[in-house]
């Protein structure tokens, strides 16, 4: 899509952008290159997972372009970037027809159903050996999309096949799918395509906790994500989403000229290259191309075991024959095209016995019913343990213990009961009781008006003590390693680990007395909770657990402040001001800085030397590692890699993505493979460990 040449020249562009808004120069000169900039980066994020600019980046070149397009607002053109964010807010979905019914796929589930498939393939072709092109079933919604003289006209789910709901403008909130795409330059005047929206693991996860954060029970899994998601009314909230969409197969299409036929739809992989050169992310790297049933075997098998490794889901594979001329030759069912076959991997699905439920208190006091079941395997873990969320949930699913329950796991998102088999039921079934009092300190459970939640309201609940603590320590909060829930309950019941300001001043001596505790156990988490002072203050501002404050809006809290209490001294009113923060954010902001208890904790923690401090604040403008050029890898100890990266910059550095005679600094963190090799070989990188990184900067 962009050769060497482009990519560098788009990379100084956006550097020269950059710095003409840091100048407040004039951004309406540069309106086409801004464009130009954001498709690139837009392509490298969304279709090649590999991006160049921090998001923070891109975001200051997005505003740029929309301040310009909103001062000269005839210069806007439906194509660019900005327009993907529509503004109809109740908007209905239209029934619309697809050029051609969408099929489905036959399914098969094992190595005979393929050798019988294969078998046909041969007998309907005359071939004794067919090409194969197989890529991943991917699992997410799917939905086909219209390009007419390389504009994106009409995106529409499947529906039934014949119909769909047309669905354009949440559609363009996803951005892999291109707004333009140069079918023309291939002869092509309008084209019909097909594929799968999908919700990526890490953003349905962070989905989910961002409906945890405000106690609505989690989606079931990323395929109803995606799927609920495109359904949605209100565009702005599609693209919170983060949704991706792969594009298969190319359903129909009409040429500018007859006699100009595109070579590339004349075979199946060769529409996944034209897709992917026209700006899609098409399974061009994920797909392979192979002849006979034997080989389609073994590499199914092989992406099976990789499932879990995958950024999203995939249930199987789908094996396609390659040229097109055979495919119209086999033809198809009203139900199926005979060319294409599902190979399904094993179900993530197992039925389980009820056994009873129990009730976890949560740091915010939250009551969690847990179902425990008996222990099976599902998709290579043994689940025995899930959680049900409320009591709503509970009566929905019409759960009794002694019940059948289906369980689904999907990769590593966590497990759910998808529902109960009351038709399996003996009689002997109890109901399950909701408790009225605190399961850890016995007061009174309460419930808000509007909320699913009972709730213990105790701030000194010793369950939610523990869990306050456990969620300060945790990866995405101060990321104390080697602390963990077992040693945080542990110590708490001790009686050696009281509150989260006791993290930093533990007797490590007592400690040592302990079993399984030997000296470099206690070594490592002593310079695990050493390190964590040093944490930015957007992790800390998380790590408080102040509810509805995930990591997103820590981050804006955290950008809008110089120092922590400043927070104290904020109302309301000033806190809605922020981005995201609405009232009911604002309300737990304030309520949490006005809490006596809260700010005597605040204080410990500033006075044992925790950051509280704005470090972008106070850096910019530090140039310490100014012309200096950066690279992680391997894992790093102290720092998660985002932050690390980010330090570089706050301090005048620049990362680059591979290493070369421009790297100064290679940062070797555990593990470090090819990298580190390279870079030996050259002799001006210099190679240093986190911690001389982090003297570098401090
Ligand atoms: S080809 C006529 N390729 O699976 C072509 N489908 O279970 C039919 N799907 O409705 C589709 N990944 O939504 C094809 N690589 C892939 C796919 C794929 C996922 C979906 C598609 C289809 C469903 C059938």
């Amino acid at each position: 899509m962009y050769n060497k040449q482009q990519i560098k020249e788009l990379q100084r562009l956006t550097t020269e952008l950059i710095s003409l808004e840091k100048k407040q120069g004039d951004a309406s000169a540069c309106i086409g290159d801004l464009r130009h900039a954001l498709r690139f980066h837009e392509y490298r994020y969304y279709v090649m997972s590999d991006p160049l600019v921090t998001d923070f980046e891109y975001d200051l070149l997005y505003k740029m372009l929309e301040r310009t397009e909103a001062a000269h607002p005839h210069l806007v053109t439906k194509d660019s970037p900005t327009q993907r964010v529509g503004s109809s807010l109740n908007q209905s979905f239209p029934t619309v027809q697809h050029l051609v019914p969408m099929l489905s796929l036959e399914n098969s589930y094992n190595e005979e159903d393929l050798v019988d498939w294969d078998r046909k393939a041969r007998e309907l072709t005359g071939q004794t050996e067919v090409e194969y092109c197989i890529e991943p079933k991917f699992d997410g919604a799917s939905i086909s999309l219209i390009y007419e003289d390389d504009f994106f006209v009409r995106g529409a789910t499947r529906g039934d096949g014949v119909h769909g709901d047309e669905i354009t403008t949440n559609l363009k909130q996803v951005r892999s799918i291109p707004l333009k795409a140069p079918f023309s330059s291939h002869g092509i005047q309008q084209i019909e395509i097909r594929g799968e929206v999908m919700m990526s693991k890490k953003a349905f996860k962070a989905y989910n906790d961002m409906l945890s954060e405000q106690n609505l029970p989690p989606l079931a899994n990323p395929r109803n994500a995606a799927a609920g998601s495109l359904r949605i009314k209100d565009p702005k909230e599609v693209a919170r989403r983060r949704l991706e969409a792969f594009l298969y197969n190319v359903s129909y299409y009409h040429l500018e000229k007859d006699d100009k036929f595109p070579k590339a739809l004349t075979s199946h992989s060769g529409c996944l290259e034209l897709l992917w050169n026209c700006g899609f992310r098409s399974p061009q790297q994920e797909k392979v191309v192979i002849k006979g049933i034997d080989a389609v075997m073994r590499h199914c098998a092989s992406y099976e075991a990789k499932r879990d490794e995958l950024p999203y889901e995939i249930d199987g594979m789908v094996i396609k024959v390659n040229d097109v001329a055979l495919q119209d030759l086999m033809g198809m069912t009203t139900h199926h095209p005979r060319w294409a076959i599902a190979f399904k991997f094993k179900a993530r699905q197992a039925s389980s016995k009820l056994r009873a439920v129990e009730f976890q208190v949560g740091r915010t006091g939250a009551i969690t019913p847990v179902a425990k079941i008996d222990p099976v395997p599902i998709g290579g873990v043994t689940v025995g343990s899930i959680s049900l969320f409320n009591e709503d949930v509970i009566r929905e699913k019409d759960l009794m213990i002694g019940d059948t329950v289906l369980v689904e796991r999907a990769g590593d998102v966590i497990p759910y009961i998808v529902r109960s088999q009351p038709e399996d039921r003996t009689g002997g079934e109890k109901k399950i009781k909701f408790p009225k009092q605190c399961p850890a300190c016995n007061s009174e459970l309460m419930k808000e008006e509007e909320e699913a939640v009972w709730r213990c309201v105790n701030i000194e609940c010793p369950a939610q003590v523990v869990e306050r603590i456990i969620h300060f320590v945790s990866k995405d909060a101060m990321d104390i390693r080697s602390f963990g829930t077992a040693n945080v309950s542990k110590f708490y019941e001790l009686g050696l680990l009281k509150d989260i300001p006791g993290i930093y001043t533990l007797d490590f001596e007592a400690i040592g007395k302990l079993e399984g505790f030997g000296k470099k156990s206690i070594d490592n988490l002593r310079s695990a909770i050493e390190g964590s002072k040093q944490q930015p203050l957007n992790r800390l501002i998380f790590a408080l657990g102040i509810r509805f404050v995930g990591e997103t809006t820590a981050k804006t809290l955290a950008n809008s402040v110089s120092h922590l209490l400043d927070f104290a001294k904020m109302n309301e009113t000033d806190l809605q001001q922020l981005e995201d923060v609405g009232v009911k954010v604002a309300n737990s902001i304030q309520q949490f800085f006005s809490n006596q208890q809260n700010l005597e904790m605040l204080r410990q923690l500033e006075a044992l030397g925790l950051q509280f401090q704005n470090q972008k604040r106070q850096s910019s403008g530090t140039d310490t590692l100014h012309g200096q050029t950066f690279l992680f890898t391997g894992t790093l100890s102290k720092l998660k890699r985002s932050d690390a990266e980010e330090m570089v910059e706050q301090h005048g550095g620049k990362l680059v993505s591979g290493v070369s005679s421009k790297l100064n600094y290679l940062v070797v963190g555990e593990d470090a493979g090819s990298k580190l090799e390279k870079a030996k070989k050259i002799n001006t990188i210099r190679i240093i460990t986190e911690d001389e990184f982090l003297a570098l900067i401090h």
